[in-house]
């Protein structure tokens, strides 16, 4: 029979048994998540690797539109996991080319309509792609809608004003700054003043003017999370 002294006694003891038993769970759990998350970040690379490698020309656009995207995300302020999810769909957002043809990726010359229609395939793809991976957030949505436009002049659906949502325009800006910061087969890089002038040309009509505001600050008078070469984008290190 307890009494209140042995009682307590009692209690503690399991109590403490029980808190350790929690810290040792609780250990375990933070190591797996750690595993866990290192393998998605593996495998988010390895994807991105794979999209990339039938297209020597643009090898680490990916990689680097994924880190002006994150650097756009946190110029305006926008939350933690917001962020991320930025980096992971830069990560994959071409990776739907691995359904265009070899011949018309590498062409060194403008494409013909016929074969700029197979190109524009590659954001739908890249849906399909990613549709059954569950990320933490809209990545298939966010790769789908890529090419889109604000004022609806985008593919592959002609979405517009809200029916857009905020992390696509972003990604959107940070696509087209990288693809004319650098060489692409059919012509040498133009460079990032002029990407930033077709940035601003398109602010409020084909983009955001809050990613476009950002866009300027980050890559003009702002300090870039990057450093530029004569061609354009250099090395890109870690966003803020
Ligand atoms: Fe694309």
């Amino acid at each position: 029979m307890d009494t209140p002294w042995n009682k307590d006694l009692r209690d503690q003891i399991i109590g403490l048994g029980e808190r350790s038993v929690h810290k040792s769970y609780y250990t375990q759990m933070r190591r797996r998540m750690a595993e866990l998350e290192d393998l998605l970040e593996g495998a988010i690379a390895a994807l991105s690797t794979m999209s990339e490698i039938r297209d020597p020309y643009t090898g680490g656009h990916q990689q680097r539109v994924a880190e002006l995207a994150e650097g756009l995300a946190r110029t305006m302020g926008l939350d933690g996991p917001t962020c991320r999810l930025l980096h992971v769909a830069g990560m994959l957002h071409d990776i739907g080319k691995i359904s265009v043809p070899f011949e018309i990726l590498n062409k060194p010359r403008s494409l013909t309509e016929a074969e700029f229609s197979l190109v524009r395939t590659h954001s739908e793809s890249g849906y399909e792609i990613l549709r059954p991976l569950r990320f933490e957030g809209p990545v298939a949505e966010i790769v789908r809608e890529h090419h889109e436009r604000l004022d609806g002049s985008g593919y592959p659906q002609g979405l517009r004003g809200d029916g857009l949502r905020l992390e696509s325009r972003i990604l959107a800006v940070a696509d087209v700054v990288e693809a004319m910061s650098f060489h692409r087969p059919y012509r040498p890089a133009l460079g990032i003043s002029a990407a930033l002038e077709e940035i601003l040309a398109g602010r409020g009509t084909r983009f955001d003017p809050r990613v476009c505001d950002a866009c300027s600050a980050l890559l003009g008078e702002g300090r870039p999370p990057f450093t530029f070469s004569r061609d354009g984008l250099g090395s890109l290190g870690p966003c803020g």
